[in-house]
């Protein structure tokens, strides 16, 4: 799941209540990683004409779970111009058009450690070779990633493949550092070259997501908002605030979450009135759905990795 620049990441300060040792961190992420790959490609093979996108997002989020893993945040279906943050609202009656550019981006969290990877389908053949340029601006990235290479180059590396295919990059979207229960952790990695002297660090965990366009090249807010994560805790107003903010606090700590995963709690418009107003207040950050500036067709790539002393781990390779 992207990062919107402007936004910035947040280092969240967080008793997570039991230590890990490096062995059982390594073996979380590649289990994470194992299982966001697996749920990724099943989920794609539904990608067809008229299925609905709560389908999708339940299913993949179903699967997860049962392959013995929690969502790190709701399944992002962003389609066409819709660049990113799409995730099914509760009845959301959408449905894949005939046409579709589907971007599929799942998040696995295990112990919150987080496996986060996205690949696009595309149902009209015109869009394909888009795709491939994402793809190969991604697999470009991911050749020269190793321990101490500055960020600049790979964002580099990225800019100018997207841009030898014809396309553009999104230049207000990037890669993230991950950190446990924290999915936009602080270090970005621009899909477009900048004067930054930051490196990849050894035993920091990165997510790399290009994205191309035949539109503007930067994304804007729409006013939907689906997606939300906690942001600072504060004394609750009523007691559906209090129910909300309890079950995120336990259940996703500082991990982006859906309307649909609370709704036990409240019927559907008092839910949504109740984190809309938690919103405004600065309780939950939203992050609203994010459509290209000039309505282009956007296609997007993703892989996780973990880098290492001297090399990098792919966890969301098999
Ligand atoms: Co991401």
């Amino acid at each position: 799941m992207a990062l919107l620049i402007e936004e910035g990441g947040v280092n969240n300060i967080m008793e997570y209540g039991d230590e890990v040792s490096p062995e059982e961190a390594l073996e979380y992420y590649i289990k994470a990683g194992r299982i966001a790959y697996r749920v990724l490609n099943e989920t794609i093979r539904l990608v067809k004409p008229g299925i609905r996108v709560l389908e999708l997002c339940e299913f993949s989020e179903r699967k997860i779970k049962e392959y013995g893993g929690k969502p790190a945040f709701p399944t992002n279906i962003s389609i066409n111009n819709v660049a990113a943050h799409y995730t099914s609202p509760i009845g959301d009656n959408t449905i894949v058009p005939e046409d579709g550019v589907v971007k599929v981006d799942i998040g696995v969290q295990v112990n919150g450690f987080i496996a986060d990877i996205a690949k696009t389908v595309t149902l009209n053949p015109n869009y394909e070779d888009m795709v491939e340029a994402v793809e190969a601006a991604l697999e470009n990235a991911l050749t020269i990633a190793k321990p101490g290479i500055r960020i600049s180059e790979l964002s580099k590396v990225i800019e100018e493949t997207i841009k030898r295919y014809g396309y553009k990059p999104i230049r207000n979207l990037s890669g993230h550092e991950v950190k446990r229960y924290s999915l936009h952790a602080g270090t970005s990695i621009p899909n477009v070259k900048t004067f930054s002297l930051e490196k990849l660090k050894p035993w920091h965990t990165y997510a790399i997501e290009p994205f191309a366009t035949n539109g503007a090249g930067y994304v804007r807010d729409s006013k939907e908002i689906y997606i939300y994560s906690l942001r600072k805790v504060r004394k609750p107003q009523s007691k559906i605030e209090e129910k909300i903010i309890s079950k995120v606090k336990s259940e996703y700590k500082w991990l982006p979450f859906s309307e649909r995963w609370l709704t036990e709690l409240a019927e559907p418009n008092t839910l949504r009135k109740t984190l809309k107003s938690l919103t405004r207040r600065g309780i939950l950050q939203g992050y609203p759905v994010l459509i290209e500036g000039l309505n282009g067709i956007v296609v997007q790539a993703e892989h996780t990795i973990l880098v290492t002393d001297k090399d990098i781990i792919v966890i969301t390779k098999p």
